[in-house]
């Protein structure tokens, strides 16, 4: 699930509140799953992957990751992404251009101290996409979380990602392929409406 926070009240926007209403409604599975493309200008490589959305709020889309990741090298490198929400009980694709950010550190302490502390031991023992010599490792480096760690205190290598969207396309299928696609780009004057051919 996605929470929704005072979105802002933009044509977008609440176009893709709607089309999560209707997915919800028709009972979507991991409807908050989003892939997110960043390109690292470092090693000049695109690279892509899921996270959970967990908060739109005003007009910010927030998840949380490792930020020693490769993904947070990429948007250190490069603040631009794309990402993609496909809801296949609706048939409807949204596409984002956005810009990314971290989110402050006063705000990934509350999120922390709110979680469940068996997450925050994942998140604190795990050198995400670090290679490990095996799996029982990963999980004697959780274990070993759980009982030593301060699994409330948000570590500094932890955080939430903020994106700002300055693109959005909402595709939506047809049997007979007549899909229809409509985008929204954002200018000085608000947002431009173009509907583009399938
Ligand atoms: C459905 C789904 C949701 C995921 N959610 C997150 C997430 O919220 N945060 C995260 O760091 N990784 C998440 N992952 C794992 C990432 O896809 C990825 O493996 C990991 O973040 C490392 O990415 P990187 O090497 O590009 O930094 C998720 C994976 C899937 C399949």
């Amino acid at each position: 699930m996605i929470e929704f926070n005072s979105i802002k009240q933009e044509i977008p926007y609440l176009i893709l509140k709607k089309k999560y209403d209707e997915a919800l409604n028709n009972g979507q599975k991991g409807i908050e799953a989003i892939s997110v493309s960043s390109y690292n200008n470092k090693i000049h490589e695109v690279d892509s992957r899921y996270v959970n959305l967990k908060f739109i709020i005003n007009d910010e889309f927030i998840f949380f990751s490792n930020y020693d990741s490769p993904k947070a090298s990429s948007f250190n490198s490069h603040d631009q992404i794309a990402a993609l929400l496909y809801w296949s009980t609706i048939n409807v694709q949204i596409r984002i251009k956005a810009k990314i950010k971290k989110t402050s550190n006063e705000y990934n302490q509350k999120y922390f101290f709110d979680r469940l502390e068996e997450k925050n031991a994942l998140a604190i023992s795990s050198n995400q996409s670090k290679s490990i010599k095996s799996y029982n490792q990963v999980k004697e480096n959780y274990n070993k979380s759980l009982k030593n760690d301060d699994l409330k205190k948000c570590p500094e290598f932890w955080g939430g990602y903020s994106f700002t969207p300055y693109y959005f396309e909402f595709w939506e299928g047809h049997r007979l392929r007549l899909n229809k696609r409509e985008a929204y780009e954002k200018n000085d004057d608000g947002w431009k409406h173009l509907i583009l051919q399938p």
